[in-house]
């Protein structure tokens, strides 16, 4: 049993640690010429996205072409043109010279953003009479005005990066609006994405505006939908101070813009809107999946409800508990009972940091004087006595021989291989749709 578990481990660590083997700001770093698309790719966390792939072309652009491309052009309309230069296949000038029929379609990272239509998330490439490779965007009737100019760095078959002479444009991309307070309606697309629950109680306590605060500079929320306020082991919220509740509110939204390939690379906490920064999360991930954790409890991240830099909201399984609220005991000290059901009115929060900041063992947190909270709509039942998720599952593995506990590793090292060797054949899948057509 040991000894297989061993095997899986170092098996799994040999898997891991092959997975990032590229930087692509360190390969365009050498490159001046290129600072402008570098830049971009930061500011966009495409970068993040392609460090976490294998098997990928950068088209890149010279900081003339560049220019051409951003002029006039909001964040995510940008971050859209530019995944549609990042290729999931491998071409070398070798490769590109040498293409069956001399014309391919090759998938793009735009394609993956489940929003392109027809061919707009592909690019052709034509080898052209004299030695030229040309570039356009797939979309039927598009020009091939894009020319292979330069090798800037091959690392075969992981990272190929190439220099091309005038960005691909598909004119479908050029359209989408720009998020911003007055174009995006948060609450609207949250209760589309079935989180009513929560779509309401940011807009009753307030904290909404706080995210609204945040739009322009980076924002990424993550809205537990209705079925996790509905779960066993959730705080009774009418129990909780405002003060508590803007907090625990608070703490589903991070201050930075984070698409999935930034949540998948980033081992550092991040620092949520609640406690003024001072409460944050740490995202881990497996294969395609990532996970949140608290430090109390933790969440899958379930679906992309909005991607547009620098806005991102994703929906998560589980209500996140903040440990400096729910850390020390699992139930928190009761506020003093409402004494009618007169509503509150939604009480704007002042100051940026509605629950001071005290050291994290401390509990309960002061609340404001105010009049008691109302009991927010679609709230869950009362009387349940709170247990976090992390109670239960201690109780679970508790007390068990520690037989148990050694199958258990291996019986999840075993399946973070599994899910490794998936990822890898997804990557498969996705150069099969490259497709290959004659002229
Ligand atoms: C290419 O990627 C694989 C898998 O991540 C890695 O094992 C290999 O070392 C990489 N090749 C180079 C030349 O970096
Ligand atoms: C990639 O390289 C840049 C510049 O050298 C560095 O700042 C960054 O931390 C590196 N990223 C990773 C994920 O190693
Ligand atoms: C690429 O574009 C050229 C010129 O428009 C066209 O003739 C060719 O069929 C296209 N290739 C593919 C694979 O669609
Ligand atoms: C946003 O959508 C909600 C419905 O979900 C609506 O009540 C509200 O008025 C909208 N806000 C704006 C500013 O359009
Ligand atoms: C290349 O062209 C030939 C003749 O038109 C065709 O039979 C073949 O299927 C093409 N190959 C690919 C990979 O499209």
């Amino acid at each position: 049993m040991a000894a297989t578990s061993i095997l899986f481990l170092v098996l799994s660590l040999l898997l891991v640690t092959g997975g990032d083997a590229h930087n692509i700001t360190e390969i365009l770093a050498a490159d001046p010429d290129l600072s402008q698309f570098n830049d971009y790719l930061t500011r966009t966390r495409l970068a993040d996205e392609i460090n976490t792939r294998q098997t990928i072309t950068v088209l890149a652009l010279n900081n003339a072409a560049m220019s051409s491309l951003t002029a006039g052009h909001p964040l995510s309309v940008i971050k859209n043109l530019l995944s549609l230069h990042v290729l999931l296949d491998y071409f070398d000038p070798t490769k590109l010279h040498s293409i069956t029929n001399g014309t391919v379609l090759s998938t793009t990272l735009y394609q993956t953003t489940g929003t392109a239509s027809g061919n707009v998330g592909f690019v052709n490439i034509t080898d052209l009479k004299g030695g030229a490779v040309g570039f356009g965007s797939g979309a039927p009737g598009s020009k091939l005005d894009s020319r292979y100019t330069k090798a800037v760095k091959q690392i075969p078959y992981n990272i190929s990066v190439i220099e091309i002479s005038a960005p691909i444009i598909a004119p479908a991309l050029l359209t989408a609006p720009a998020p911003s307070a007055s174009d995006l309606n948060i609450t609207a697309l949250l209760e589309r994405a079935g989180c009513k629950t929560f779509a309401s109680l940011i807009a009753s306590s307030g904290v909404l505006k706080f995210y609204q605060a945040q739009m322009d500079k980076g924002l990424t929320i993550f809205a537990p939908n209705d079925e996790a306020f509905k779960a066993k082991g959730v705080p009774d919220l009418s129990k909780l101070s405002n003060a508590e509740l803007v907090s625990l509110l608070q703490f589903h939204a991070i201050s930075t813009y984070a698409p999935t390939g930034t949540l998948k690379t980033t081992k550092d906490p991040l620092p949520t809107l609640a406690g003024t920064g001072k409460y944050s999360l740490t995202a881990s991930s497996a294969g395609d999946s990532v996970t949140l954790h608290t430090g109390v409890d933790s969440s899958r991240v379930a679906s992309t409800v909005l991607d547009a830099t620098p806005v991102a909201i994703f929906t998560v399984d589980n209500v996140l508990l903040p440990q400096e609220l729910f850390g020390t005991s699992p139930t928190p000290a009761p506020a003093p009972s409402p004494e009618s059901a007169t509503p509150a009115p939604a009480p704007a929060p002042k100051a940026k940091s509605p629950a001071p900041a005290k050291s994290p063992a401390s509990s309960p947190v002061l609340s404001p004087p105010s009049p008691p909270a109302e009991s927010p709509a679609g709230g869950p039942a009362a009387d349940a006595p709170t247990k976090t998720a992390d109670d239960s599952s201690k109780n679970a593995a508790g007390g068990r021989a520690p037989a148990m506990v050694i199958l258990a590793i291996a019986v999840s090292v075993a399946s973070g291989v599994i899910s490794l060797h998936r990822q890898s054949g997804s990557g498969e899948s996705q150069r099969e749709i490259v497709r290959w057509t004659g002229i």
